[in-house]
């Protein structure tokens, strides 16, 4: 089958490497895809919110399924414009993204099936707001409603910090995501993350991830869209998983059902567990970035079974083989993310680390130009190792980086360290 992936980071890189493992892949095409992906895939340049150019270009390349890897394109109803073209898609519904897209409309699907999450408030103006918090006290958690970049959370440890947040909320720091507030208690505990596919009915368990949203050794400084990450999760024991099933997704998944919007795709289920229990921080309608590049690395060919199994809306006879493996991804960022920082530095050293079954330097924001390869974004490369144990894929993915000759580029050299 021909395959389009839309999306240009090292999500994608992770799922067209996975799929190309795949012989029901014959012609794999990603848009606009990146200078990694463009070693294993043809690149098309599309605009990937315009679901009407998607469309045409899946129509016109005889393409057989998509899979949307970004939030954006979802949020705007690309996968609806496919689907409506017959087009066979990856990917929730721009009503059904709503579960990342807006924070409140989550709030309020756990409100009608009853699943553990943070107690909480929205606001429109931000007097009451203000109010709310004064009320309240601190540490307390200020959220953007809206798709912020994975920047509109302030989980704030003083009152000032949390009313500073509400002033910038309201000003316009955040656009359009900030138009209304939610503001929800502190939660203590470990956080994971856990990655479920639904057809709209069934559920079927991707897999567990820990990532380290924060910039800093220790996870400290400021938060970027994620440094690291690993899989499995150890926070996630199979009791955990049974609980968070029970209690959270599948009553989410009968909800959305319940309400005409089905959830097809993936979810990704944000947790905070504190003695065996799971609580919801937040829904995300697609896989983790770099979460999926450790899920990709362990599941191979099979992610592309169960992608279309989903989208076919057959999971409740689709299963998966897990091995007992673990997985580790290193992000190396551009210097000064997630501030400002130069783009267009030349990385070298590539060569001397070829991708491996178990071994992949996924591109997350590279371009080729002539025969160098350099830096286009804040997060650049994916260093992926799989192993035994967490340790041998963490002691591989960390001789790969130390291969790589980017001189403008940082890593942390610290990622699986609560885990080991
Ligand atoms: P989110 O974008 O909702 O995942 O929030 C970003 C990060 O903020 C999460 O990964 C948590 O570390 C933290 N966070 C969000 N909500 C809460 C909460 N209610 N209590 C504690 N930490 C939170
Ligand atoms: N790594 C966190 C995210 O993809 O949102």
């Amino acid at each position: 089958m021909n395959i389009l992936i839309l999306g240009s980071g090292g999500r994608e890189h992770a799922l067209a490497w996975a799929a190309l493992q795949n012989p029901k892949c014959d012609r794999l095409i990603c848009a606009p895809g990146n200078a990694g992906m463009a070693l294993i895939a043809e690149c098309a340049a599309l605009d990937i919110m315009d679901g009407a150019a998607v469309a045409n270009y899946c129509l016109e390349n005889k393409i057989d399924f998509v899979i949307v890897g970004p939030e954006a394109p979802l949020a705007a109803g690309v996968a609806d414009d496919l689907r409506g073209a017959g087009i066979l898609t990856f990917g929730p519904s721009k009503a059904a993204a709503m579960l990342e897209a807006s924070k409140y409309f989550t709030k309020a699907v756990c409100d009608a099936c009853n699943a553990p999450t943070a107690a909480y408030e929205r606001f429109m103006q931000p007097e009451p707001a203000k109010t709310y918090i004064r009320a309240q006290g601190a540490p307390i958690v200020v959220k953007a409603d809206g798709l912020a970049a994975g920047k509109g959370v302030i989980v704030a440890m003083s009152e000032a910090e949390a009313l500073a947040a509400i002033d910038d909320m309201f000003d316009g720091s955040f656009g359009d995501a900030g138009a209304e507030v939610v503001i929800e208690e502190f939660m203590e505990g470990e956080e994971a993350s856990f990655f479920v596919l639904s057809d709209g009915k069934s559920v079927l368990p991707m897999g567990t991830a820990q990532d380290h949203k924060q910039v800093g050794e220790g996870d400290t400084g400021p938060n970027t869209g994620g440094m690291g990450a690993y899989s499995p999760a150890p926070v996630m024991t199979p009791e955990v998983v049974q609980k968070t099933l029970d209690e959270i997704v599948q009553p989410t998944i009968d909800e959305m059902a319940r309400r005409g919007t089905p959830f097809q795709g993936v979810l990704f289920v944000g947790l905070m567990i504190k003695d065996g229990q799971p609580r919801l921080v937040e829904y995300n309608v697609r896989f983790g970035d770099p979460e999926c590049q450790a899920l990709m690395m362990r599941l191979g060919a099979q992610a592309l079974d169960v992608l279309l199994a989903c989208a076919e809306g057959r999971l409740d006879q689709t299963r998966l083989n897990w091995a007992d493996d673990h997985a580790m991804s290193v992000v190396m960022a551009a210097n000064g993310y997630p501030g400002s920082y130069d783009k267009g530095t030349e990385i070298k050293g590539l060569e001397a680390v070829p991708p491996t079954s178990s071994l992949v330097v996924f591109h997350a924001g590279t371009t080729q130009d002539g025969d160098k390869t350099r830096a286009t974004g804040g997060r650049v490369l994916n260093v992926t190792a799989r192993g035994a144990s967490l340790q041998e894929a963490r002691d591989a993915a960390y001789a790969a980086v130390e291969k790589i000759d980017w001189p403008e580029g940082f890593y942390r050299k610290d990622i699986g360290w609560r885990a080991l």
